[in-house]
């Protein structure tokens, strides 16, 4: 069985079909996922948090990641494997090549994702030339979290909407993949997603992203804390676990989920 590749991507924007994306850590979730149907497993340096109990992803190590994407890959056979750069894994463009290298030959990661924007031109632009696909993440970056001051929004005003914006075109003229935008105003989204020709994929963004993210452990109601609101528990409904995801899977590319609910405006 061959897998999900950045061609299946942009075929679905081409077509409208929306596509599916969860984080995923270990073998035996990323098989039930894959079952599912989810198109993108992310392995996520969310990890830091919900497996490793961290308030925050910044402790989480290349080691770390490697060793999370390789049960992934080893737990499936056609989802996309994206993997995340961790906190200062691509603080200079020659740290970023050398670890995302890594990500890839050691990890069998198809994609990395990094934080941040147009200060990142120059990375995505070296990893790319070598052959290094690229999701750009945009929005919330959870790993300034330090910087903000906590989880907020990103985008509601239009100065910080419009450097979100131009951030977008620039990473994708530089040769980002995919973009993902996580917590943003719906409408920012909608208008990065129509302008862009890579695949958007959103969390807390709206339905109007071509594919949807979530955090698998907040779908599957077993956050710690607080759920956050642009999640859902899908596993209350549908009360088994395969069965929340299939649901999952079904209403992203229904485009009944996000609801406005799970929508910032
Ligand atoms: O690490 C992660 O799980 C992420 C998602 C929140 C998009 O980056």
């Amino acid at each position: 069985m061959s897998r999900i590749t950045l061609k299946s991507l942009k075929k679905m924007k081409s077509t409208g079909e929306k596509f599916a994306c969860l984080t995923a850590y270990d073998a035996s979730f990323a098989h039930v996922l894959e079952q599912a149907g989810v198109e993108v497993l992310l392995v996520g340096d969310s990890l830091g948090m919900v497996i490793q109990g961290h308030d925050s992803t910044l402790p989480v190590s290349m080691e770390d990641m490697i060793y999370h994407s390789i049960q992934v890959h080893r737990g499936t056979q056609r989802s996309m494997l994206m993997v995340d750069m961790p906190f200062m894994s691509y603080a200079t463009p020659e740290t970023a090549l050398m670890n995302a290298a890594r990500l890839m030959r050691e990890g069998h990661g198809q994609i990395v994702k990094l934080e941040g924007g147009s200060w990142l031109v120059n990375t995505v632009k070296l990893l790319t030339e070598r052959g290094i696909p690229v999701c750009a993440h945009l929005g919330l970056m959870p790993q300034s979290v330090n910087q903000y001051g906590g989880y907020v929004v990103q985008g509601r005003n239009e100065a910080e909407a419009d450097i979100i914006y131009q951030d977008a075109v620039a990473l994708q003229n530089a040769g980002a993949s995919v973009l993902l935008l996580e917590c943003v105003p719906v409408n920012l989204a909608e208008r990065i997603t129509q302008a862009l020709h890579i695949p958007v994929i959103g969390i807390g963004a709206g339905n109007v992203t071509d594919g949807q993210m979530l955090v698998s452990y907040d779908m599957l109601g077993i956050s710690v804390g607080r759920r956050p609101s642009f999640s859902k528990d899908f596993l209350q409904e549908a009360g088994n676990v395969s069965a929340a995801v299939q649901n999952y899977v079904r209403s992203v590319k229904d485009k009944s989920f996000p609801t406005e609910a799970h929508t910032f405006k």
